[in-house]
């Protein structure tokens, strides 16, 4: 794989601000990641980059994914595409708390680092304790001589290209890719799924990049609503399963360049104790695009609204009339497979939280405390 990139074309390229350029690249950097992993007959991953065996894949027991921040809300969505097509427990953790865990590792555990610099001390520290205990340690990076590439022993590129802004975007969608990509590899070598499957997944993933073209022409629903909640200073996102991982993702964003404090919370779990903060005119954000759990979901809306909760829900056209009865406004995505949704629904996320901090006049591009990329512990 040939990476190719300087300073002078990560400049901003007609636009306001790097986040924007960079969540506008993601079409760009679906197809880079994308490209040249997948079989010319459409119906095999071809992960050629890859050192680990067949043999060894075989004998995988449990995945463990760590990372930080944004890469780890990447892990999230990865260990339920590995555990959903694989069927091999995974187990996903900070890294700043994986290290220090002493961590049940074999030589038959797969460790998954994900990094968008390669270079985060915490994620960098945990690889190096998985390796020391013998598992067999793949990293999922952006920068091809990053420390975390050089001591991995195996390295999947995610090819999104120079990332400026402090707030990922194109990293954390081009980390979801790569774990479909390796989740639909390691499913085709212990053949948890059929070629017929992979050959539909494969569809599915190709159509994503055009998917996010037509989402980003439609933004200004959300720069609408990011003007509305900015005067907020608290909300709540909420979801299951995928929708849950996505949600907090989504929150983080929030938090790290609006300042607006937000919490991301599994659906289901909001009457165990968060609901109490629910009070007249609070903005709460639902994911809804798990038909398997869309009813579910939909009684927690209903539980929100009935204290007073303004809701804005996300999820695929067919079910935006029936959402409307219970939410006050609704935003249309595009339809995928459910395991692939993470890939669109995160961007009106990254477009929410771009224009409300844009609204509250913050330096988009360099919050607050924040820094781009941590090397020290
Ligand atoms: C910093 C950045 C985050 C990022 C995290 C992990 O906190 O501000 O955006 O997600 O580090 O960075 P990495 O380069 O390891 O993905």
């Amino acid at each position: 794989i040939h990476v190719d990139w300087d300073a002078v074309t990560a400049e901003k390229g007609g636009f306001d601000h790097f986040m924007l350029k960079e969540i506008h690249e993601q079409p760009k950097a679906y197809r880079d990641t994308i490209r040249g992993r997948v079989h010319d007959n459409g119906r095999q991953i071809d992960l050629k980059e890859l050192n680990i065996t067949p043999v060894q894949i075989q004998n995988i027991r449990n995945v463990h994914i760590v990372a930080c921040g944004t890469a780890y809300h990447a892990g999230l969505v990865g260990a339920k595409v590995i555990e959903q097509l694989v069927r091999i427990p995974v187990a996903s953790d900070v890294a700043s708390e994986y290290r220090y865990s002493s961590p049940l590792i074999t030589p038959d555990t797969l460790v998954i680092v994900v990094s968008q610099s390669g270079e985060t001390a915490d994620t960098l520290a945990a690889l190096r304790e998985a390796k020391a205990k013998g598992a067999h340690v793949l990293a999922i990076t952006n920068v091809v001589g990053s420390s975390i590439a050089r001591d991995a022993d195996d390295v999947l590129v995610t090819l999104a290209g120079p990332e400026i802004a402090v707030a990922s975007t194109k990293a954390y969608s081009s980390q979801l890719i790569a774990f479909y990509l390796l989740g639909m590899y390691l499913a085709q070598v212990r053949a948890t799924q059929t070629e017929d499957d992979i050959a539909q997944m494969i569809m599915a993933l190709n159509a994503l990049p055009e998917q996010v073209e037509s989402m980003l022409e439609n933004s200004d629903a959300m720069k609408a609503y990011a003007e509305q909640i900015s005067h907020h200073e608290h909300l709540f996102f909420i979801g299951r399963g995928l929708d849950y991982a996505v949600a907090q993702e989504g929150s983080l964003k929030l938090k790290e360049i609006s300042y607006i404090h937000s919490e991301a919370y599994a659906a289901g779990e909001l009457k165990h104790g968060t609901l109490a903060l629910i009070e007249e005119g609070i903005p709460v954000i639902a994911l809804v695009t798990q038909e398997a759990v869309l009813e579910k979901t939909v009684s927690n809306i209903k539980e929100v609204k009935a204290r007073g909760a303004d809701v804005m829900a996300i999820s695929h056209e067919e079910h935006i009339a029936g959402l409307l009865k219970s939410v006050d406004q609704a935003f249309a995505i595009p339809k995928t497979l459910p395991l692939f949704t993470p890939a669109l629904s995160v961007v009106p996320l990254q477009l929410l939280s771009y224009y409300a901090s844009l609204a509250r006049g913050n330096d988009v591009d360099k919050p607050r405390n924040l820094a781009k990329s941590v090397t020290v512990e």
